[in-house]
């Protein structure tokens, strides 16, 4: 396995993924990681990620010096090649010309990082600092235009830098040179899939519980349900399920939710807490208020079940969280900006009388889906769209109230129904329906009606870090916009969002 020490770089997680896709498992440590901790993952190799920083500024993120002695092969990528300039004894400066976008590579010598790529390679430049002057004993691998130091090697082949991404994309050839380092330099024999990961996280769950009983929120979403099956795996009945309905989930969720865990041979509490979560948001119309709202509810509510439980049962020290890697990186989690706060990160007071248990922190949701599969859960739940914790709350434009609950419950059921009846479910990420909380005039039997106008979101995703949105028949789109304004009152016109991600955040809220 490789470690990544995540430098804040908007690219962080990608590298992970392109490890992992490279069938080498690769876990994601904060850049000031110590030494030790980084050696406890008996890593094969470490890849430095990019990252906003200037090296040369006081309070630089910087890696414990000591990896440059610990004999593990090392590539730095941008920020991280610059770290690794800085460190061993050479020179980095601002840039006299900031590098955006595509470049062309000119490969000099190509050692083993650039092996069997050809002497010219497109790849993806963004930075704004260079190496002036390289430590010594390095060597130039290749030159840009403007970056005559753009892949650069040292320490007798063991210390590899590249200025430019080769995670991304626009670096059609990226792929070759991650492995070129994982294979070539590191060592590694790639074959690692998600059943590697299963194998290797049940044991490792069976430790960090220590024998002791562990609690589970259950959202019914794919995330909430992996991470349950999976601990569950590794410590069976010691794992106690509560499922809070806090009312802000999708017409027939709890029931769905419950069929599909007693299948599994779970047993699930059903904490009715519908009230209490109106109550909390009652009158608040901001976003981020909202989901505080219902992200502290939530854990009050929890933590009473928690406690009654725990009367009955004998005391539970761990909580299992369906956290992924996704909620990490959007919730500042690594070092990257916040853009959400998801609550089930970002609410959870620091006083909580728990002990996380995050099996899937570093997974994507395709990874996560995948995971579920190798622990045979249906290909019903498996494939079940992504759905915030905040719920509907986050979907309706201003205050949530139960009419407007009821109002968007049966918009989403419609939306739902229609894509299901398309076949287009399993092709999409997510496809609901929104209240955007816009009056509209509109006439409906010589009547001139005074409604609300109802958004249809419907996106396409690898992970839901980025997404497009959805090209959907225009046959389609009339029947929910008939059905929509036709069998739900208060509805008087349908639009439908063709925004991607970015700029737009898939969730309106
Ligand atoms: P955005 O709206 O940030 O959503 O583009 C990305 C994905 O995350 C889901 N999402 C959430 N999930 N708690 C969650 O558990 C939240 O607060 C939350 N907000 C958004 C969203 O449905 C989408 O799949």
């Amino acid at each position: 396995r490789v470690v990544i020490l995540d430098f804040g770089s908007q690219y962080g997680h990608l590298i992970a993924r392109r490890v992992r896709e490279l069938g080498v498992y690769s876990e994601v440590l904060p850049h000031n990681a110590p030494l030790a901790q980084i050696l406890r993952h008996r890593p094969r190799g470490v890849i430095l990620s990019g990252g906003p920083a200037s090296v040369y500024e006081p309070g630089a993120p910087q890696c414990d010096p000591g990896l440059w002695h610990a004999g593990v092969p090392v590539l730095g990528i941008c920020y991280g090649m610059q770290l690794m300039v800085h460190q061993l004894g050479g020179r980095v400066a601002r840039a006299e010309e900031r590098e955006y976008g595509p470049a062309t590579l000119e490969v000099e010598e190509p050692g083993r990082l650039l092996a069997g790529l050809g002497p010219r390679l497109d790849v993806w430049m963004s930075h704004g600092d260079r190496v002036e002057t390289l430590p010594p004993g390095f060597t130039v691998l290749a030159r840009t235009a403007a970056s005559p130091f753009a892949a650069v090697e040292g320490g007798g082949g063991r210390w590899l830098g590249v200025q430019f991404h080769p995670e991304v994309g626009h670096t059609p050839r990226g792929r070759e040179i991650l492995a070129n380092f994982l294979y070539g330099v590191c060592g590694c024999r790639g074959g690692w899939t998600m059943a590697g990961f299963v194998e290797e996280a049940v044991p490792a769950l069976r430790r960090q519980l220590e024998g002791a009983r562990a609690l589970c929120a259950l959202s019914g979403g794919v995330d909430s349900t992996v991470a349950a099956v999976l601990v569950h795996r590794a410590i069976g009945p010691r794992l106690a399920c509560v499922f809070v309905d806090t009312g802000l989930l999708r017409a027939g969720e709890v029931e769905e939710v419950q069929e599909s865990l007693v299948g599994l041979g779970i047993e699930l509490r059903v904490v009715d807490a519908r009230d209490r979560f109106l109550a909390a948001l009652d009158g608040i119309a901001d976003p981020e208020a909202k989901r505080k709202a219902v992200g502290e509810t939530f854990i009050r509510v929890f933590e009473e079940e928690a406690r009654q439980l725990a009367e009955e049962l004998g005391p539970i020290p761990f909580l299992v969280q369906g956290t992924t890697y996704p909620d990490v990186i959007e919730s500042g989690g690594g070092a990257a900006a916040t853009i959400k706060s998801h609550h089930n990160v970002g609410g959870l007071p620091p006083d909580l009388a728990f002990r996380l248990v995050e099996p899937l922190r570093y997974l994507f949701k395709d990874e996560v889906r995948e995971v579920g599969r190798r622990l045979g859960l249906p290909e019903a739940v498996v494939q079940r769209q992504p759905f915030p914790g905040p719920g509907l709350a986050i979907r309706m434009a201003g205050p949530v109230t139960a009419e407007r609950l009821e109002r968007l419950r049966a918009c989403d059921r419609i939306v739902r129904e229609e894509i299901r009846r398309a076949g287009l479910e399993g092709r999409l990420w997510q496809a609901f329906a929104v209240l955007t909380g816009t009056p509209t005039v509109g006439v409906m039997g010589d009547r001139r009606t005074y409604g609300e106008a109802v958004a249809v979101r419907a996106v396409t995703s690898g992970d839901g870090m980025t997404a497009d949105w959805a090209r959907l028949p225009h046959e389609v789109l009339d029947r929910i916009a008939r059905r929509l304004a036709n069998e739900v009152e208060g509805v008087n016109r349908v639009v439908y969002d063709i925004t991607s991600k970015p700029p737009a955040t898939i969730e309106w809220e």
